[in-house]
């Protein structure tokens, strides 16, 4: 029985890598309470994290529930890691316990590294970008994210990341009308995953996505099928993981 789950897990994956048309995709076993998964995939990616991480690598990292999973399944290293950890892009307006920063921070000190943070809020006036990049710690922050050469990120569904950011109920709407579907690092994705909206926010941009040479997305629940379809693929990220569940969501949709 454990070989068979195991095979149809492997099928899954395969399914959905061709599916997606990215290289590689890691599934949490879905025979856990629905409550779990969530854990299951944060454990799955710092194993993943732990296992490839070298010294003199550059990680980012966003916000969210399941980033913050990942950080909390880290163990803590039993060797010091020369690796520094950046939050991939600006954003306060978030829980503290979700923010980019604290998973940085928390990630860093489990692998014995050092990070470095960025105090900017979401939407800030682009006027006002110009002038905060300036400011030294903001500019040596933004300077070594720019040679990150791991990025973990998450993806939400585009209603629950507008809300979450605290976006207005009409401009939700017209967000909604206009097709977007899925959300990732500030940026709005329709299901042809093309981008439809972005925040103001200071730091990666999608174009600086191709240059990170491990980019790895983690992402799970039935509701985010399709804003995994939307926001995940070959152009931007290497490796998936989610849940058994999602999967099968994702391919009866496609
Ligand atoms: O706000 C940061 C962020 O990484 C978003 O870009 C993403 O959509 C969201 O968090 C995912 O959050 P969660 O894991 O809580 O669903």
């Amino acid at each position: 029985e454990y070989i068979k789950e195991l095979r149809d897990i492997s099928y899954l994956e395969n399914r959905l890598e061709k599916i997606l048309g990215i290289e590689t995709v890691n599934l949490v076993n879905g025979a856990v309470p629905s409550g779990d998964l969530k854990a299951e995939i944060g454990r799955m990616a710092s194993q993943l994290l732990q296992r490839e991480i070298r010294n003199g690598d550059i990680l980012a990292v966003t916000g969210g529930t399941t980033l913050a999973e990942v950080a909390s399944e880290m163990t803590y290293s039993t060797e010091p890691k020369d690796v520094t950890v950046v939050p991939g892009r600006g954003g306060l307006s978030e829980d503290v316990e979700i923010q980019a920063n604290t998973i940085a921070a928390e990630i860093a000190k489990k692998l014995g590294g050092s990070y470095h943070l960025l105090h900017i809020p979401d939407n800030m006036a682009e006027e006002n970008i110009y002038h905060v990049t300036k400011e030294p710690t903001i500019k040596r922050t933004l300077e070594i994210l720019k040679q990150a050469n791991i990025l973990i990120h998450g993806v939400g569904t585009a209603a629950d990341m507008a809300a979450r950011r605290g976006m207005k109920e009409n401009e939700i709407k017209d967000l909604l009308k206009a097709g977007a579907v899925g959300e990732a690092f500030g940026f709005y994705f329709n299901s042809e995953g093309e981008i439809i909206y972005s925040t103001t926010s200071v730091g990666l941009n999608l174009n600086d996505l191709q240059a990170i040479s491990k980019v790895i997305v983690v992402a799970g629940g039935e509701n985010k099928a399709e804003a995994i379809i939307s926001a995940v693929s070959s152009k931007y990220q290497d490796i998936l993981i989610t849940d058994e569940i999602t999967a099968r969501k994702i391919i009866s949709l496609k």
